[in-house]
This record gives structure tokens, sequence and C-alpha cells, in this order.
């Protein structure tokens, strides 16, 4: 077990999608609070140097290459995950695979792979970890939504519809496993430098979307990390079924034509009625 201390020592952690981006973050943020982790990725090159990245912290981390849209995998890694150090107690379901772009140029292929990893893989990881956990009296599943789930933002339909899926079957998997002491949360971050980020925003588009915050701040990978830690650790012992955004304040926030929402609005009337 892990050689580090902290509030998650000794707990096994399933992360998929650990091969680069938030699933990478998350995966070091559970090694530095003293799990071990096991690291799924599609990419076997990938996820095995994050392996070395989680020794360095001292904590222990196994590689394991698997398609979630695919139950024998699934079954294998959670298998070799537990003859390695035990069933795992907490998933994190951060895998995707996501195309933006107009309605008309989602090819039907695209689609089918991105509700294949993004709803169908996510229910197949959860399928492979629940028993474990219930024979261990309990456990915590988090999943990575987005704040596209949350408000209408254009060009992003079949990413929107899955993560609305993400959020739909979080509460009800809440509903489902709580009596088995089984908790099922997500966190819906807005953007949040990844490659998969990166690669969809340039310099404006970060700038604009800093300007829509309250907080007037972008988000970074340890914001994610620290809500997706609090959801999974005993400190969130009385929440499931949450859709929790990482956002500065985004969706909370009503977006008003021409209104820049971090200038003081002078009064101009009292009303009485709205
Ligand atoms: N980065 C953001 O701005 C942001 C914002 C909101 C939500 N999210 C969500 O956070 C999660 C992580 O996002 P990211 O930006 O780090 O993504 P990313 O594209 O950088 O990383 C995704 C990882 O998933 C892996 N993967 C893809 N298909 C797989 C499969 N079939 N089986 C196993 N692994 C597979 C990839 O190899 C990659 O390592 C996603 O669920 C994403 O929707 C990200």
């Amino acid at each position: 077990m892990s050689a580090t201390s902290g509030r998650l020592q000794n707990k096994v952690v399933l992360v998929t999608g650990a091969g680069q981006g938030l699933g990478r973050a998350i995966a070091l943020g559970f090694a530095r609070a003293g799990a071990a982790v096991g690291l799924l990725d599609l990419n076997a090159a990938t996820v095995s140097d994050v392996a070395e990245e989680v020794a360095a912290t001292g904590a222990e981390g196994l590689a394991l290459s698997a398609d979630v849209s695919r139950p024998d995998d699934l079954r294998a890694a959670v298998d070799s995950l537990s003859r390695r150090f035990a069933p795992p107690v907490i998933l994190v379901n951060s895998a995707v695979f996501a195309r933006y772009g107009a309605l008309a140029d989602l090819e039907p292929d695209v689609i089918d792979r991105m509700l294949a990893v993004g709803i169908k893989g996510l229910l197949l990881a959860c399928r492979a970890v629940v028993p474990g956990m219930i024979t261990a009296g309990g456990g915590s599943i988090v999943n990575l939504s987005s704040v596209v789930s949350l408000r209408g933002i254009g060009y992003s339909s079949a990413y929107a519809a899955l993560k609305g899926g993400v959020d739909a079957l979080t509460r009800a998997l809440s509903t489902e496993l709580g009596p088995d002491g089984i908790r099922v949360n997500a966190v819906a971050p807005s953007a949040i430098p990844s490659p998969m980020s990166r690669s969809n925003l340039d310099e404006l588009g970060w700038e604009e979307r800093r300007r829509r915050n309250p907080l007037g701040i972008n988000g970074s990978e340890e914001d994610v990390v620290s809500a997706v830690l609090f959801l999974a650790s005993e400190e969130a012992k009385f929440l499931t079924g949450l859709v929790m955004p990482v956002d500065g304040g985004f969706t909370a926030a009503g977006m008003i034509p021409g209104v820049d929402i971090r200038k003081k609005q002078p009064v101009k009337h009292n009303h009485t009625t709205v």
C-alpha cells in the first residue's frame, strides 16, 4: 500500500481516462492523498507515464490499458486492480471522446463513439466496480459532467446530450445504490486547460470565458481535483446525487446581452413589482 499519508490513505481508486488532462490530474491528486490508484486509459503509453508520476509521489499506481466501451476490458482491468491491491471503493469516470461542431457536421459514427465512451463506458465502469463496493460495505462514484449540461451552449449538441445523460444517470444511480452505502455524484466544470480544451479554445475563447465568470478567473485542473477528492471522501458522506458546478459561478450567473456582469450596475428604479 501507499507509503504516503493522507485523507484517502489506503483507499483503492479507479480513474478512467487517467492518461491525460483532468483524469491524470485527479489520479495524481488521489496519489498525493495516500490512495492506491488504478489508472485506466485507452492509451497504454500515456497511462504508463502517469503510473511513473504516481510512483514519484510515493504512492502506488497500476496502469491499466483498456477501452471503457468494452465490458471484457473493464472486467479484466478491475480484476487486475483487485488482485494487486483490493477491489476499488472509489471510481472516477473521466474518460471521454468528444467532438464539437454544427449539428450537420456531426457524423453518425462520431455520435456513436461519443455515447459509447461517455455513457455506455461510464455505466459499464459502474457495473464493474459496484459488486466489490457492496461487499466492502459502500463506496463513492464521481462522474465528470460539464457546464454544457446545465446551460445551452451552441455547437456542442452531442457533447451536451452525453453530459446531460451523465447528470441523469448520476441521480438515478445515487437513488439505486444509496441503500448499499454507495454515493454517486458528479462535477460539472467549465473550460479547464487540458489537451482536449486547448485544442478547442484559442486565447480569445479563454478570455471570453473569464469575463463571463462572476469571479473573473478561469479554473485550473487543481480546482476540479479538489472538488472530486472532496466528493469521493468521507467529508462528503451525506452528499449524493449532486451535480456540482466547478465554474467560478458561470452557471449561476444570468447573462444579459450587452451587460458586463463584472461591472456594478446603477440602480435606476425602485421596483415594487418585477
Ligand atoms: N477540460 C475541460 O475543459 C473539461 C470541462 C468540463 C468537463 N470535462 C470533462 O472532464 C473529463 C476529462 O476531460 P479532459 O479535458 O481531461 O479530456 P482529454 O480528452 O484530455 O482526456 C480524455 C482521456 O480519456 C481517454 N479515453 C478516450 N476514450 C477512451 C476509452 N474508450 N477508454 C478509456 N479511455 C479513453 C483518452 O485517451 C484521454 O486520455 C471528460 O469527461 C470531459 O468531458 C472537461
